[in-house]
């Protein structure tokens, strides 16, 4: 009898080891390989890389890139698929590769942890990107600068387009960059088409450079090489927790965010450990690892604590922004084309 309980308990057991065996650092034997797009900032991505490779044994061979620029490598490689998972970047251009069935639907048994934001993405793309995090858009200036050149502290949207920020603004360019392609949207989103377009164009004066990634502009404000840079308010806090002469500016008339999201990439050559890496990386272990590499946007679990230093979405007025539309396909490359056509190159 006793022999029995304990066999009982043994396979009880074991079943249990097994059922988390992907979890455990004992499952490092657990042979295989995944190749992940990654689309937050390079630390960020090194660190759940390093962690899922101790965790499951998995080889992962990582690209960091910026949202748009995942998008277009992902379409361009459709026919023979080099990624297996395309984690973080912007929503919008998930939302877009969902539509155009570059992607594939997935239910985690994680699902039932996350905040509402992050299902409601889900949800809107048929199952087939998921909210790991999010974060306001907004901008910063230099204090150092502002005060050298005698420049207003901006505290609006409205207050960069003064003629002393002439080639003092910097940003980067939507069509790589995700968080870009969330001010475009924003901004029409706040003013409307047309007016959103003429500010854009006003803008565009005073803008030294478009840089490829969204957080360019954080980083070259740090450095003193722009007075103001417009950049998602999580990577501008990085500057600042790194002791750079930065103020966070939350735009008075209002700002959009984004929901960074999750993709499956269809046809993936590991589609299993592609399911192991979107399943624990959406669990507090992992999500815990942005703030343990300065990033600080809101984790999708809800169980994952919010970092201190992250902005606090509920005191920055935001706008009721349009997933759904702005992820769309037809609207996505409608907005950029008229972007490069009516801004990019406009003479300053
Ligand atoms: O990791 C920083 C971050 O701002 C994310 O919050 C965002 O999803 C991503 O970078 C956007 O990067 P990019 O604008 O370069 O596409």
């Amino acid at each position: 009898m006793k022999l029995r309980t304990n066999f009982v308990a043994a396979t009880m057991l074991a079943g249990a080891v097994s059922a988390f065996s992907f979890l455990s650092a004992g499952a490092a034997q657990a042979q295989g390989a995944l190749v992940v797009y990654c689309g937050v900032q390079e630390e960020w991505c090194r660190g759940m890389v390093n962690a899922f490779e101790r965790e499951t044994g998995i080889k992962v061979s990582m690209t960091r890139k910026s949202a748009g620029e995942v998008y277009a490598q992902v379409k361009a490689e459709a026919a023979n698929p080099r990624a297996d998972i395309w984690w973080g970047g912007t929503g919008d251009p998930h939302m877009q590769a969902a539509e155009e069935g570059l992607t594939v639907e997935y239910k985690s048994p994680k699902m039932g942890e996350l905040q509402d934001w992050a299902v409601r993405q889900w949800e809107q793309s048929k199952g087939k990107t998921v909210g790991i995090y999010s974060g306001a858009l907004g901008f910063g200036y230099n204090t150092e600068l502002v005060k050298s050149k005698g420049i207003p502290e901006p505290k609006c949207w409205a207050d960069l387009l003064t003629t002393k920020l002439k080639d003092e603004v910097q940003v980067a360019d939507p069509n790589s960059s995700g968080t870009a392609y969330t001010l475009l949207a924003t901004i029409i989103q706040l003013m409307g088409e047309e007016k959103g377009f003429d500010y854009l164009k006003a803008v565009h004066k005073n803008i030294n450079q478009y840089t490829k990634s969204g957080a360019a502009p954080a980083k070259a404000m740090a450095l003193g090489e722009t007075t103001v840079g417009i950049a998602f308010m999580h990577d501008i806090v990085t500057m600042v927790v790194d002791k750079a002469p930065i103020k966070v500016v939350a735009p008075c008339e209002g700002t959009g965010y984004e929901i960074g999201s999750m993709s499956l990439i269809k046809g993936a050559k590991n589609l299993d450990n592609a399911k192991k890496f979107y399943d624990w990386a959406l669990t507090p272990a992992a999500q815990k690892i942005g703030a343990e590499t300065k990033s600080y946007q809101v984790p999708s679990n809800k169980a994952t604590p919010v970092p201190p230093e992250a902005p606090k979405l509920a005191d920055i007025k935001l706008i009721n922004f349009d997933f759904a539309k702005y992820g769309s396909s037809d609207e996505r490359k409608r907005l950029l084309s008229k972007w490069d056509n009516e801004v990019k190159n406009l003479p300053k």
